[in-house]
Protein backbone atom coordinates (compact mmCIF):
# COMPACT_ATOMS: atom_id res chain seq x y z
CA UNK A 1 0.00 0.00 0.00
CA UNK A 2 1.04 3.49 -0.56
CA UNK A 3 2.45 5.41 1.90
CA UNK A 4 0.81 8.60 2.97
CA UNK A 5 3.35 11.49 2.68
CA UNK A 6 5.56 13.03 5.24
CA UNK A 7 6.04 16.37 6.75
CA UNK A 8 8.79 18.61 7.81
CA UNK A 9 9.28 21.67 9.16
CA UNK A 10 11.86 24.14 8.10
CA UNK A 11 13.02 27.45 9.93
CA UNK A 12 10.58 27.56 12.94
CA UNK A 13 7.00 26.57 10.69
CA UNK A 14 6.65 23.62 13.17
CA UNK A 15 3.08 24.92 13.57
CA UNK A 16 1.85 25.26 10.47
CA UNK A 17 4.02 21.51 9.35
CA UNK A 18 2.00 20.08 12.43
CA UNK A 19 -1.43 21.83 11.67
CA UNK A 20 -1.72 20.15 7.88
CA UNK A 21 -0.30 17.10 9.18
CA UNK A 22 -2.86 16.72 12.24
CA UNK A 23 -5.49 17.21 9.76
CA UNK A 24 -4.43 14.90 7.09
CA UNK A 25 -3.02 12.26 8.69
CA UNK A 26 0.56 12.98 7.69
CA UNK A 27 3.69 11.52 9.86
CA UNK A 28 5.89 14.90 10.90
CA UNK A 29 9.31 14.25 9.90
CA UNK A 30 12.45 14.99 12.50
CA UNK A 31 15.23 17.32 10.65
CA UNK A 32 18.16 18.53 12.04
CA UNK A 33 20.12 21.33 10.34
CA UNK A 34 23.89 21.30 12.88
CA UNK A 35 25.62 24.44 11.75
CA UNK A 36 29.56 23.88 12.13
CA UNK A 37 31.87 26.80 13.44
CA UNK A 38 32.40 27.42 9.75
CA UNK A 39 29.00 28.25 9.23
CA UNK A 40 28.68 25.41 6.91
CA UNK A 41 26.06 23.35 7.54
CA UNK A 42 24.54 19.85 7.48
CA UNK A 43 20.78 18.44 7.41
CA UNK A 44 20.31 15.22 8.90
CA UNK A 45 17.27 13.63 8.27
CA UNK A 46 16.08 11.30 11.34
CA UNK A 47 12.67 9.84 9.35
CA UNK A 48 11.94 6.88 6.88
CA UNK A 49 11.68 9.22 3.30
CA UNK A 50 12.13 6.44 1.22
CA UNK A 51 9.61 5.69 -1.38
CA UNK A 52 7.89 8.22 0.07
CA UNK A 53 6.35 11.83 -0.44
CA UNK A 54 8.33 14.60 0.67
CA UNK A 55 7.02 17.61 2.05
CA UNK A 56 9.17 20.09 3.85
CA UNK A 57 7.29 23.57 4.88
CA UNK A 58 9.06 26.88 4.62
CA UNK A 59 8.27 30.34 4.52
CA UNK A 60 11.11 31.99 2.43
CA UNK A 61 11.59 35.88 3.97
CA UNK A 62 15.11 36.17 4.32
CA UNK A 63 16.00 33.83 1.73
CA UNK A 64 19.76 34.03 1.90
CA UNK A 65 20.61 31.78 4.52
CA UNK A 66 17.53 29.59 3.89
CA UNK A 67 18.15 28.87 0.98
CA UNK A 68 21.56 26.14 0.82
CA UNK A 69 19.99 24.43 4.10
CA UNK A 70 16.67 24.07 2.28
CA UNK A 71 18.00 22.59 -0.95
CA UNK A 72 20.19 20.23 0.87
CA UNK A 73 17.46 19.45 2.90
CA UNK A 74 16.07 17.95 -0.76
CA UNK A 75 18.96 16.44 -1.84
CA UNK A 76 18.85 14.08 1.12
CA UNK A 77 15.47 13.74 0.62
CA UNK A 78 16.30 12.81 -2.46
CA UNK A 79 19.08 10.44 -1.94
CA UNK A 80 17.66 8.55 0.69
CA UNK A 81 15.04 7.83 -1.78
CA UNK A 82 11.85 9.95 -1.69
CA UNK A 83 9.71 9.38 -4.17
CA UNK A 84 8.61 12.93 -4.74
CA UNK A 85 9.44 16.17 -3.09
CA UNK A 86 6.98 18.84 -2.40
CA UNK A 87 8.28 22.60 -1.27
CA UNK A 88 5.25 24.20 0.36
CA UNK A 89 6.66 27.96 0.82
CA UNK A 90 3.69 30.10 1.91
CA UNK A 91 5.96 33.15 1.15
CA UNK A 92 7.87 33.24 -2.11
CA UNK A 93 10.70 35.39 -2.19
CA UNK A 94 12.86 36.97 -4.90
CA UNK A 95 9.50 37.53 -6.94
CA UNK A 96 9.70 41.32 -6.95
CA UNK A 97 12.79 41.64 -9.26
CA UNK A 98 11.27 40.46 -12.62
CA UNK A 99 13.12 42.35 -14.60
CA UNK A 100 16.14 44.48 -15.60
CA UNK A 101 14.89 47.74 -13.59
CA UNK A 102 18.31 49.22 -13.93
CA UNK A 103 21.11 48.68 -16.83
CA UNK A 104 23.32 45.40 -16.07
CA UNK A 105 20.83 44.08 -13.13
CA UNK A 106 20.26 40.32 -12.72
CA UNK A 107 16.25 38.71 -12.87
CA UNK A 108 16.69 37.49 -9.34
CA UNK A 109 13.50 35.94 -9.67
CA UNK A 110 13.88 33.80 -12.89
CA UNK A 111 17.53 32.65 -11.44
CA UNK A 112 15.83 31.72 -8.30
CA UNK A 113 12.67 29.69 -9.70
CA UNK A 114 15.76 28.12 -11.88
CA UNK A 115 17.25 27.08 -8.30
CA UNK A 116 14.04 26.16 -7.10
CA UNK A 117 12.93 23.90 -9.94
CA UNK A 118 15.78 22.18 -10.30
CA UNK A 119 16.13 20.49 -6.46
CA UNK A 120 11.87 20.25 -5.88
CA UNK A 121 9.23 18.46 -7.89
CA UNK A 122 6.55 20.68 -6.84
CA UNK A 123 5.62 24.11 -5.22
CA UNK A 124 2.54 25.14 -3.85
CA UNK A 125 2.76 28.98 -1.97
CA UNK A 126 0.16 32.01 -1.12
CA UNK A 127 -0.31 35.07 -3.14
CA UNK A 128 3.50 35.17 -4.92
CA UNK A 129 4.33 39.09 -6.08
CA UNK A 130 2.66 37.86 -9.22
CA UNK A 131 2.67 41.62 -11.81
CA UNK A 132 4.28 41.67 -14.78
CA UNK A 133 4.75 37.58 -14.50
CA UNK A 134 1.35 36.65 -14.68
CA UNK A 135 1.78 32.88 -14.04
CA UNK A 136 4.53 31.40 -11.86
CA UNK A 137 5.04 28.65 -14.72
CA UNK A 138 6.42 31.57 -16.80
CA UNK A 139 9.87 30.84 -14.69
CA UNK A 140 9.20 28.18 -13.16
CA UNK A 141 9.75 24.32 -14.76
CA UNK A 142 8.37 22.45 -11.75
CA UNK A 143 4.37 21.91 -11.80
CA UNK A 144 3.24 25.04 -9.19
CA UNK A 145 0.41 25.64 -7.57
CA UNK A 146 -0.78 29.82 -6.25
CA UNK A 147 -3.27 29.62 -3.44
CA UNK A 148 -5.39 33.00 -2.71
CA UNK A 149 -5.54 34.79 0.94
CA UNK A 150 -8.19 36.71 -0.56
CA UNK A 151 -11.20 34.96 1.23
CA UNK A 152 -9.60 34.91 4.56
CA UNK A 153 -9.23 38.56 4.10
CA UNK A 154 -12.41 39.19 3.29
CA UNK A 155 -14.08 36.94 6.31
CA UNK A 156 -11.99 38.89 9.04
CA UNK A 157 -12.54 42.37 6.99
CA UNK A 158 -16.50 41.33 7.23
CA UNK A 159 -16.31 40.32 10.81
CA UNK A 160 -14.50 43.22 12.22
CA UNK A 161 -14.69 46.55 10.18
CA UNK A 162 -17.98 47.39 9.45
CA UNK A 163 -18.23 51.43 7.86
CA UNK A 164 -15.00 50.85 5.73
CA UNK A 165 -13.19 51.74 2.30
CA UNK A 166 -10.62 49.64 1.10
CA UNK A 167 -7.58 51.19 -0.39
CA UNK A 168 -4.63 49.88 -2.74
CA UNK A 169 -1.27 52.00 -2.39
CA UNK A 170 -0.59 51.14 -6.04
CA UNK A 171 -1.27 50.06 -9.23
CA UNK A 172 0.22 46.25 -7.90
CA UNK A 173 -2.27 46.20 -5.39
CA UNK A 174 -5.18 46.35 -7.77
CA UNK A 175 -5.35 42.37 -8.42
CA UNK A 176 -6.20 41.81 -4.38
CA UNK A 177 -7.97 45.07 -3.81
CA UNK A 178 -10.87 44.13 -6.11
CA UNK A 179 -11.23 40.82 -5.01
CA UNK A 180 -11.19 41.85 -1.17
CA UNK A 181 -13.56 44.06 -2.10
CA UNK A 182 -15.73 42.24 -4.66
CA UNK A 183 -15.53 38.63 -1.86
CA UNK A 184 -16.27 41.42 1.60
CA UNK A 185 -19.22 43.85 -0.52
CA UNK A 186 -16.70 47.16 0.53
CA UNK A 187 -16.04 49.87 -1.48
CA UNK A 188 -12.82 50.63 -3.20
CA UNK A 189 -10.02 52.89 -4.50
CA UNK A 190 -6.73 52.33 -5.81
CA UNK A 191 -3.97 55.02 -5.05
CA UNK A 192 -0.76 55.84 -7.51
CA UNK A 193 2.37 55.43 -6.32
CA UNK A 194 6.32 56.54 -7.48
CA UNK A 195 8.67 54.91 -5.95
CA UNK A 196 11.77 56.87 -5.61
CA UNK A 197 14.32 54.61 -4.31
CA UNK A 198 14.44 51.26 -2.11
CA UNK A 199 12.84 53.25 0.75
CA UNK A 200 11.45 56.19 -0.15
CA UNK A 201 7.71 56.37 -2.17
CA UNK A 202 5.26 59.26 -3.22
CA UNK A 203 1.39 58.59 -3.21
CA UNK A 204 -0.97 60.47 -5.15
CA UNK A 205 -3.39 62.89 -3.14
CA UNK A 206 -6.89 60.81 -3.68
CA UNK A 207 -10.49 62.95 -3.39
CA UNK A 208 -11.62 60.67 -0.16
CA UNK A 209 -14.31 63.06 0.14
CA UNK A 210 -17.41 60.81 0.66
CA UNK A 211 -15.56 58.16 2.76
CA UNK A 212 -15.05 60.63 5.79
CA UNK A 213 -16.69 59.06 8.16
CA UNK A 214 -15.57 55.47 6.71
CA UNK A 215 -12.28 53.85 8.52
CA UNK A 216 -9.76 52.94 5.40
CA UNK A 217 -8.09 49.17 5.01
CA UNK A 218 -5.12 49.36 3.25
CA UNK A 219 -4.49 46.21 1.82
CA UNK A 220 -0.78 44.89 -0.11
CA UNK A 221 0.45 41.73 -0.63
CA UNK A 222 3.91 42.26 1.20
CA UNK A 223 4.67 44.90 3.80
CA UNK A 224 8.88 45.19 3.38
CA UNK A 225 10.09 48.60 4.03
CA UNK A 226 6.43 49.65 5.24
CA UNK A 227 6.90 52.83 3.37
CA UNK A 228 3.94 52.25 0.69
CA UNK A 229 2.03 51.90 3.75
CA UNK A 230 3.42 54.97 5.68
CA UNK A 231 3.26 57.28 2.91
CA UNK A 232 -0.20 56.59 2.26
CA UNK A 233 -0.93 56.50 5.71
CA UNK A 234 0.65 60.02 6.04
CA UNK A 235 -1.74 61.08 2.73
CA UNK A 236 -4.97 59.68 4.77
CA UNK A 237 -4.10 61.48 7.32
CA UNK A 238 -3.34 64.88 6.07
CA UNK A 239 -6.87 65.09 4.04
CA UNK A 240 -8.35 64.03 7.74
CA UNK A 241 -9.48 60.59 7.08
CA UNK A 242 -10.00 58.04 10.00
CA UNK A 243 -6.85 56.48 11.33
CA UNK A 244 -7.15 53.51 9.04
CA UNK A 245 -6.34 49.38 9.14
CA UNK A 246 -3.49 47.85 7.74
CA UNK A 247 -3.42 44.71 5.61
CA UNK A 248 -0.29 42.90 4.68
CA UNK A 249 -0.75 39.04 3.02
CA UNK A 250 3.24 38.40 3.83
CA UNK A 251 4.89 40.60 6.99
CA UNK A 252 8.04 41.03 6.12
CA UNK A 253 8.28 44.24 8.10
CA UNK A 254 12.39 44.92 7.10
CA UNK A 255 14.35 46.29 9.82
CA UNK A 256 11.88 48.58 11.79
CA UNK A 257 9.39 49.02 9.52
CA UNK A 258 6.97 47.24 11.63
CA UNK A 259 7.62 49.99 14.15
CA UNK A 260 7.54 52.86 11.70
CA UNK A 261 4.20 51.69 10.80
CA UNK A 262 2.62 52.13 14.32
CA UNK A 263 4.41 55.27 14.82
CA UNK A 264 2.27 56.44 11.39
CA UNK A 265 -0.30 56.51 13.01
CA UNK A 266 -2.27 53.48 12.34
CA UNK A 267 -5.69 51.97 13.68
CA UNK A 268 -3.85 48.62 13.65
CA UNK A 269 -1.54 46.35 11.30
CA UNK A 270 -2.92 42.83 10.51
CA UNK A 271 -1.11 40.02 8.52
CA UNK A 272 -1.46 36.46 7.24
CA UNK A 273 0.38 34.14 8.97
CA UNK A 274 2.48 33.06 5.27
CA UNK A 275 5.22 34.69 7.75
CA UNK A 276 5.69 34.63 11.63
CA UNK A 277 4.97 37.73 13.12
CA UNK A 278 3.50 39.48 15.94
CA UNK A 279 0.81 41.12 13.58
CA UNK A 280 -0.42 37.78 12.51
CA UNK A 281 -4.33 37.72 12.71
CA UNK A 282 -5.06 36.06 9.90
CA UNK A 283 -4.75 32.51 9.95
CA UNK A 284 -4.60 30.74 6.41
CA UNK A 285 -3.39 26.79 7.09
CA UNK A 286 -7.19 26.12 5.88
CA UNK A 287 -6.25 27.12 2.29
CA UNK A 288 -2.90 24.60 2.03
CA UNK A 289 -4.84 22.08 3.86
CA UNK A 290 -7.58 21.96 1.45
CA UNK A 291 -5.52 22.31 -1.41
CA UNK A 292 -3.21 18.85 -0.42
CA UNK A 293 -6.25 16.98 0.86
CA UNK A 294 -7.94 17.84 -2.96
CA UNK A 295 -4.34 16.57 -4.62
CA UNK A 296 -2.99 14.18 -2.43
C1 LIG B 1 4.86 46.34 -4.75
O1 LIG B 1 5.63 45.98 -5.55
C2 LIG B 1 4.27 45.48 -3.69
O2 LIG B 1 2.96 45.11 -4.05
C3 LIG B 1 4.25 46.21 -2.37
O3 LIG B 1 3.54 47.44 -2.54
C4 LIG B 1 5.65 46.53 -1.94
O4 LIG B 1 6.38 45.35 -1.93
C5 LIG B 1 5.68 47.16 -0.58
O5 LIG B 1 7.01 47.43 -0.28
P1 LIG B 1 7.44 48.39 0.89
O6 LIG B 1 6.77 47.88 2.15
O7 LIG B 1 8.93 48.26 0.92
O8 LIG B 1 6.99 49.77 0.55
Amino acid sequence: MKQLPIIFALFGYDDLAKNIAGQLNYEIGNISLHQFPDDEVVVRINSHVADREVIFVASLDRPNPKILPLLFASQTAKRLGASKITLIAPYLAYMRQDMEFHAGEGISSQYFAKLISNYFDKLITIDPHLHRLHDLNQIYSIPTTVLHATDNISAWIQANIKNRVLIGPDMESVQWVEEIAHKSKSPYLILEKLRKSDTEVEISNPNLDEYRTATPILVDDIISTAMTMVETVRHLKSIKMKSPVCIGVHAVFANNAYQDLINSGVYSIVTCNTIKHPSNKIDVSNIIIGKIHNIG
